[in-house]
């Protein structure tokens, strides 16, 4: 497969870089990527060192960046985007220019080349939030009902997807997932962004009352729902992707603590976010039934991994700068 892989020096596609390498060193893989605040380039270094990946820098909202990267694939997997809610409430127009001018301008010349199938990632924000007392989960047949700006724009790329899927044909899937977590996330995302405040000697912003709950999974096993989606998924289809791990982000602190060796008393509780979601829930069962995918790490094993990984990488998010302090303004 000769494949393209947008957003790939970001957390998601920086570890999907890794996985495909592993999984599929027969497949030529290109990485286009402009190279945000959010990209680092240190997260795929080692692939492009050795010669297993082509990098190249551009912006998926201009037609010849997207060209130039796209030329020769027959596969993408779209993963660039703005992707921080708080950052969305601030800035939305850059939201709305990244993920719906650029899906858009991604399908155009996926269209004019012929490319054989799109694959576009999204996220279950699109769905809009649960109660916390309610039973109910999200799933492909649930209404979208975004409720921030990045979940808007999230959810009008998707459907501009699907129209391409409908009116030009197009093999397209898409997929809902969780909030993910491991490796090479950005510091502002709250595992990342508690264990390096925790590191400094700092308290964690703990939003309101802290019972909004999140449904979690390991980044890799997104990885591989992707890879069985992309192989085997069925043309014009949606997947709901899910580790089926719902933890409330007061729990989430707590076992960060535990994992950390630190006490309750590290936790600030601070005013909620805008339009702050109180729960998402997912049921991937049409992906687990149809294409046999299973996650296969376990929560607690691999957000102890993933909390060393910071602890162990000091290099990694330092190479942020200050960018990473952004959430702490709110
Ligand atoms: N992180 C999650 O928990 C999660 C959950 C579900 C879905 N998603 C979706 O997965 C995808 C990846 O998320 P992430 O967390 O890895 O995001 P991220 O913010 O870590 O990375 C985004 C990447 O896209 C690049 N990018 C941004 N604008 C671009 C542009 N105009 N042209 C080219 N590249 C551009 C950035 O440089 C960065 O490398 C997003 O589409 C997001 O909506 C994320």
């Amino acid at each position: 497969m000769r494949i393209l892989i947008t957003g790939g020096a970001g957390f998601i596609g920086s570890n999907l870089l890794h996985y495909w390498c592993e999984k599929h060193p027969e497949d030529r893989v290109v990485c286009l990527d402009k190279l945000t605040y959010a990209g680092h380039l240190e997260s795929i270094r080692p692939l492009i060192d050795d010669g297993r990946i082509d990098f190249v820098r551009g912006d998926i909202c201009i037609s010849d960046d997207v060209l130039n990267a796209m030329r020769g694939a027959d596969t993408v997997i779209h993963l660039a985007a703005e992707s921080h809610v708080d950052r969305s409430i601030d800035r939305p127009d850059e939201f709305v220019r990244t993920n719906v001018l650029g899906t858009f301008t991604l399908l155009e010349e996926a269209r004019r080349l012929d490319v054989r199938r799109f694959h576009h990632v999204s996220t279950d924000e699109v769905f809009g939030t649960l109660s916390l007392d309610s039973v109910r989960k999200f799933s492909e047949r649930t209404r979208y009902n975004p409720r921030s700006p990045y979940a808007a724009s999230k959810a009008a790329s998707d459907h501009l997807v699907r129209s391409y899927g409908e009116t030009y044909g197009m093999t397209i899937t898409v997929s809902n997932c969780g909030n993910n977590f491991g490796p090479f996330q950005h510091p502002e995302k709250i595992i990342p962004r508690f264990v390096t405040l925790l590191k400094s000697g700092k308290n964690v912003p703990v939003y309101g009352d802290g019972l909004n709950v999140r449904d979690w999974i390991y980044v890799v096993d997104h990885c591989s729902a992707l890879d069985a989606i992309v192989g085997r998924g069925k043309s014009g289809s949606t997947y709901v992707v899910s580790g089926r791990n719902e933890l409330s982000n007061i729990e989430l602190t707590r076992k960060i603590l535990s994992i950390m060796n630190l006490g309750q008393d590290r936790i600030d509780y601070i005013g909620d976010r805008p339009g702050h979601d109180r729960r998402y829930a997912l049921d991937d069962s049409k992906l687990r039934k149809e294409l046999g995918w299973k996650p296969s790490m376990r929560l607690n094993d691999a957000l102890k991994a993933t909390v060393e990984w910071y602890l162990d990488n000091e290099w990694w998010w330092k190479g942020f700068g200050d960018s990473y302090s952004f959430s702490a303004k709110r």
